[in-house]
């Protein structure tokens, strides 16, 4: 593939409540020893009632443009990846567009749940590419707890919020994003989805009795799919760019559950090592879990100019998402 884009600025943000698994353990039958064993959490982040997708979007995007030297006024296109928008419509792009004070732009939303940053930064490294954008955010936002269901016990101590966002602009060639390698299957519905408030089962009294406006997970075997699909979409993506796992510098994978991360590293033959995880700290933020750690490997000297990543992602469609990038190089 042609190499056109790269990522030139970052940013992230995070709830400042801190839900730990012992305050978990307060209110539903689990503990911090089985959190701990099954998944590698420890803790999460949860939104303050008067915070938003967009309004931790917006935190993460500011951060992003700061760090790339740039102002709202640059962009050509800004593209949210969010599983929990503010509300149906409009989408989070066009509310972070104005909150931004960004020119009228092109704004788009990307619904692949955990898969969307990736999907997010396919777009807009086409958008440069093909020439109809110079500089373009991707932003992965949610706010699952609000979807999440506090007394099921299977799913309310997985997941988090966050925000992390990247600005891309075009890149020297041979560095920046070298590949990227999509798939979806919508037989995953069966397995994990948030069933009403929409057209097929709009909300109503008897939807929210059955508690059917929660997000419901069948955990194992989204747990089998995860930890064949993920090392399989970084190998397509590493075949993509003609490169093999021992080229590989740093790995930023979705952040769901430390056992699958150990799995990946296994079947793709790239050692834990380097692999960024900070599961424990914010369990899994669904969109906003590889920005938010690619913001912090950055952050922590684990990415240098020229290091060859890979970013892997899987989630609710199911849709998964790899892509492989050559460190810095902008143009
Ligand atoms: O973002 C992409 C989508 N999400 C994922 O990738 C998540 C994929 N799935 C997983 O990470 C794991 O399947 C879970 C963490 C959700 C579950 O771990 P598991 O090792 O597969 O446990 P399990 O669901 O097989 O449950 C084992 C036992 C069950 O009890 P019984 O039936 O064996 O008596 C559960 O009822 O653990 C019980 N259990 C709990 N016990 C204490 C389930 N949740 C809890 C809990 N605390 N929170």
């Amino acid at each position: 593939m042609e190499t056109g884009s790269t990522i030139v600025g970052l940013g992230r943000y995070v709830p400042e409540r801190v839900i730990t698994n012992r305050e978990l353990a307060r209110t539903i039958d689990t503990t911090d020893e089985w959190i701990r064993r099954h998944t590698g959490i420890r803790e999460r982040r949860v939104a303050a009632p008067h915070e938003a997708s967009s309004d931790l979007a917006y935190g993460a995007a500011r951060e992003a443009l700061e760090a790339a030297g740039a102002g709202p006024s640059d962009l050509d296109l800004i593209v949210a990846g969010t599983a929990t928008p503010d509300m149906l419509f409009p989408s989070v792009s066009c509310l972070l567009q104005d909150r931004l004070g960004a020119r009228s732009v092109g704004c788009l939303d990307v619904a692949c749940a955990c898969s969307s940053f990736v999907y997010g930064l396919s777009i807009a490294h086409g958008a440069i590419v093909s020439g109809q954008a110079d500089t373009v955010l991707v932003v992965g936002a949610d706010t699952l707890s609000r979807i999440t269901n506090w007394r099921d016990r299977s799913t309310c101590v997985l997941f988090g919020d966050a925000a992390g966002a990247a600005v891309l602009r075009r890149a020297k060639p041979g560095s920046g994003f070298l590949s990227f390698a999509l798939g979806g299957s919508g037989q995953g519905r069966h397995h994990l989805h948030l069933k009403a408030g929409g057209s097929r089962h709009p909300a109503s009294r008897e939807t929210v009795e059955r508690g059917d406006h929660f997000l419901w997970m069948n955990g194992p075997e989204v747990y089998k799919v995860a930890v064949q699909t993920m090392p399989r979409a970084a190998a397509d993506a590493l075949r993509r760019a003609r490169l093999v796992a021992e080229d590989v510098d740093f790995v930023i994978p979705h952040q769901a559950n430390l056992r699958i991360i150990h799995s990946v590293s296994d079947r793709l033959g790239v050692p834990t090592e380097k692999f960024f995880i900070n599961v424990q700290r914010y369990g899994n933020t669904s969109a906003a879990s590889i920005p938010v750690a690619l913001y912090e490997a950055v952050g922590a000297g684990r990415v240098s100019a020229g290091d060859v990543g890979v970013m892997v992602a899987f989630g609710a469609g199911y849709t998964w998402g790899a892509c492989t990038i050559r460190w810095g190089g902008a143009a």
